[in-house]
């Protein structure tokens, strides 16, 4: 059977944990793919919540194996910390996760220049979660980055560590004024993971393709969103991997010929923690509104997500650069009680307009947002169980939002729970019957 992307269409946090869950009812294996504990996907089960930063959104299910594949940076403290979590709450995540050899490993020094970078850059600072991920990416692309399979071999460790520990104590002494950092403590603490780690080294391309060929179903689960991608999102403000539903590719070690859907999820307003340009940010008692009923505040870092309204000029964006099958809408029921609503539908400056994600970025920078009014609905909407149900405004919101985003609604979130999602269009991940 294929596999299903799911990737985030915004600045992240647009409810892909809550979807991952949801779908992987009916899968085998949940992979994620980038990123690392930069990310915090919530799901909630009964009245049991779950902040994930690490392991995959599919460790609910006791039929799933999670899978933390090669594009993934760890940082074997906190995943230890999330894996004893997880087994305190009796879902045997040391049997069940698996780890690729290849994911490489945040170190010290990372999450250290992490802050320092950002520290230096001031006013001018991107906002990152400090949890080492763009220092730790660099090494990984300048061939210098110690992985997931090294920590099983000490010989290949202390010298991999010498190597580069050389440098960024420069780094650290010379530029940033720091005390050096020791090779025995970083080998001891590290080596010293190895042991409870061991069990979870996999060749997951192997697991992967093993599972393709039995016949099973693989979800790949996108951690940030298509406008934090490195290479098509806002950049600077952007994490360091590819979200995208090609990042998924590369980072899970599939082809193309694998992938039958590419679902994107998208809140039905934008939110944004970190700083970087946002055209339909909100800064009156509309936003006030919308964070506070939104709970919008970061999973990870506990920072005030900042919230504008839908932008058809993203949605269309992200749709060209993953080629979405479909979109999983979520907190709609946060929009309940406005009179109107707003839709970004295109952007203007210096007197064009522009429908299109901008070329530049001075012109993104600037973009002011075109708006097409929409009425709103005064009851709430929580409750409702079937798409039918809705209020006639509420769906046309979504027609709304389907026709400029250019993709096909399939489900609509109005709820953190499993519950509260309702089907718009009945096309299963996984043929039934
Ligand atoms: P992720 O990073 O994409 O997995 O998203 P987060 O978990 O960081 O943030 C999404 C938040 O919205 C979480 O607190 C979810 O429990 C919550 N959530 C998800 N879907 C809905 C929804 O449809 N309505 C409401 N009110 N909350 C939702
Ligand atoms: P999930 O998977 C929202 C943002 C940071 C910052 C930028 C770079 O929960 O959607 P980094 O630490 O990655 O170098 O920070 O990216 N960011 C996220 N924003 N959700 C996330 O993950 C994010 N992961 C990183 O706030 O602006
Ligand atoms: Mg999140």
């Amino acid at each position: 059977m294929p596999a299903t992307i799911i990737v985030g269409a915004q600045w992240g946090d647009e409810g892909k944990g809550k979807a991952t869950d949801l779908l992987a009812d009916a899968t085998d294996l949940v992979v994620r793919y980038q990123g690392g504990n930069n990310a915090g996907h919530t799901v909630i089960v009964g009245d049991e919540v779950f902040k994930l930063h690490l392991i995959p959104s599919g460790i609910l299910y006791d039929h799933v194996t999670p899978i933390i594949a090669d594009g993934v940076v760890i940082d074997p403290k906190v995943m230890l910390q999330e894996l004893d979590g997880l087994e305190e709450r009796g879902l045997r995540p040391f049997e069940r996760v698996k780890v690729s050899g290849n994911a490489h490993l945040i170190m010290p020094y990372h999450r250290e220049l992490d802050l320092l970078i950002e520290r230096r850059l001031g006013k001018a600072n991107l906002g990152t979660t400090k949890r080492g991920i763009g220092p730790a990416y660099a090494d990984k692309a300048s061939r210098v980055g110690l992985r997931f399979q090294d920590l099983f071999d000490e010989k290949i460790f202390r010298q991999k560590l010498d190597a580069v520990l050389v440098h960024k104590n420069e780094q650290l002494a010379k530029i940033y004024n720091r005390l050096p950092m020791d090779l025995e403590e970083i080998a001891d603490e590290y080596l010293g993971y190895a042991e409870r780690l061991r069990p979870l080294l996999t060749d997951s391309t192997e697991l992967i393709h093993s599972a393709l060929e039995a016949g099973q179903h693989i979800i790949l689960e996108g951690a940030q969103g298509t406008l934090l991608d490195l290479d098509h999102g806002t950049y600077p403000f952007v994490t360091s991997s590819n979200p995208v539903a090609g990042g998924a590719l590369t980072g899970a070690g599939l082809g193309p010929k694998h992938v039958d859907r590419v679902i994107g999820i998208t809140k039905a307003y934008v939110t944004r923690v970190g700083a970087g340009p946002f055209p339909t940010e909100l800064f009156d008692e509309v936003g006030e509104r919308m964070t506070d009923v939104g709970g919008e505040y970061g999973t990870t870092t506990g920072r005030r997500r900042r919230v504008g309204w839908f932008d058809a000029v993203l949605a269309r964006y992200a749709e060209r650069v993953n080629g979405f099958t479909d979109l999983f809408l979520t907190k709609l029921d946060v929009l309940s009680g406005f009179d109107t609503l707003k839709l970004a539908t295109a952007y203007r400056y210096d007197g064009q307009e522009y429908r299109n994600f901008p070329p530049h970025q001075s012109i993104f920078h600037h973009a002011e947002p075109v708006y097409e009014e929409v009425p709103g609905w005064g009851s709430d909407i929580s409750e409702v169980t079937r798409y039918e149900d809705l209020p006639q405004a509420a769906r046309d919101y979504v027609d709304a939002i389907e026709e400029s985003a250019g993709a096909p609604v399939t489900w609509v979130s109005v709820g953190p729970k499993r519950s509260q999602t309702l089907i718009r269009r009945d096309v299963p991940l996984v043929p039934t019957g």
